[in-house]
């Protein structure tokens, strides 16, 4: 069968019906890639799985959420739909909402948007507004703004977003045949592991033979550390401004899913992020960006921690959340820079150091 996307593929475990339009990009079915080099370069004895969605059709996971929300957005003759982003959201909504033919009003926290996320979203003709405070206060004002006008909020507080998203745990469970023992991924405003949470729920509870429960590992940007520190960050700063984010809207289900499921929220700093970072990438041939690299880096500090000595080794799948090329001043100024070579062989050969 041809691959039509999520809501095809996953209709009956999906709030859609036969009337529902559905706009896609053929987003999900990313790949699972199963790590070669990773496990033994950190001394985690298990086996190791990048779940990539940055190769989902906007290069990050958001489109899993927005095929939903906007497909029901239409349904519901929504004509604009908005949303609060820290990049992705806004290059995923602006793209399903071209697709659709409505209008897409995005609202981001200036000068802190990676530069292909931006080129995305005014590329697909969002209407883009960058305002002088952060992702939380942008949220605020998309909210409002929902609430005021006839316009839809496509955030993850979109009830509609975390059922597409909860698809990404369904394809970890079918590709391994079995659930991971532990899930790393990466926190901002939450939305994300409360949705693969509901998705692993989903699964147990039909196979509940097959389909065991993993331990959710969760890990914050450091000085954007909310739920870890236990209150909000009026000021939230990281390197992986994917995941700057002061006051998450699901705080209380990403805390669920922790404690239902015996995992954590904990936090990695910027240096454990960048380091992730260039691993994965020089190692594995997998580029992605800085906060997706939060779950590796949750992974290095866990296995340095001695947490595997008292658990059991297993499964860890790390979310890949998005594409490495979305942001790459930061790939370029934490690399090392390229040699300038004179045109001539003698000097490249030199260079190579045959
Ligand atoms: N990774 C990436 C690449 C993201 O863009 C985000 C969130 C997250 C992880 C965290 O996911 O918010 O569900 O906990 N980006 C949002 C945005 C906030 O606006 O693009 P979360």
């Amino acid at each position: 069968m041809i691959y039509k996307g999520l809501i095809e593929k996953y209709r009956k475990f999906l709030p859609v019906s036969d009337s529902t339009p559905v706009i896609s990009l053929n987003e999900g079915n990313t790949p699972l890639i199963k790590a070669s080099n990773l496990p033994q370069q950190i001394g985690f004895n298990g086996e190791i799985y990048f779940k990539f969605e940055g190769m989902n059709p906007t290069g990050s996971f958001k489109d899993r959420g927005m095929t939903m929300a906007v497909s029901k957005a239409v349904e519901a003759e929504s004509k604009v739909v908005i949303c609060a982003s820290t990049g992705n959201t806004s290059a995923s909504a602006a793209a399903y909402a071209a697709r659709a033919g409505i209008k897409c009003v995005v609202l981001i926290p200036e000068g802190k948007i990676a530069l292909g996320k931006l080129s995305q979203a005014v590329m697909h003709k969002a209407e883009v507004l960058e305002i002088n405070g952060n992702f939380d206060d942008a949220l605020n004002f998309a909210k409002e703004l929902s609430e005021k006008y006839p316009i839809t909020l496509v955030n993850s507080v979109n009830p509609y977003r975390i059922e597409g998203q909860k698809t990404a745990a369904y394809e970890i469970c079918e590709s391994l045949g079995e659930a991971p023992d532990y899930q790393f991924m990466p926190v901002g405003n939450a939305g994300n592991i409360t949705a693969y949470w509901k998705g692993y729920k989903d699964y147990n509870k039909a196979e509940p033979s097959k389909y065991a429960l993993p331990k959710m590992m969760g890990f914050q940007a450091a000085g954007s550390a909310p739920i870890v520190e236990g209150h909000p960050i009026a000021n939230p700063e990281t390197i992986a401004t994917a995941i700057r984010i002061g006051n998450p809207a699901s705080w209380k289900t990403a805390e669920g899913a922790r404690d239902e499921s015996n995992g954590v929220i904990d936090k990695v700093t910027d240096e454990e992020i960048l380091e992730a970072y260039r691993i994965v990438a020089a190692t594995e041939g997998v580029f992605c960006e800085t906060a997706s690299a939060s779950s590796i880096a949750g992974l290095i500090k866990y296995v340095k921690q001695g947490y595997f000595k008292n658990n059991k080794l297993g499964k860890a799948v790390c979310i890949l959340t998005g594409h490495g090329l979305k942001d790459p001043d930061t790939a370029v100024s934490n690399a090392v820079k390229p040699k300038k070579v004179k045109a001539n062989m003698k000097d490249i050969i030199d260079a190579i150091g045959f």
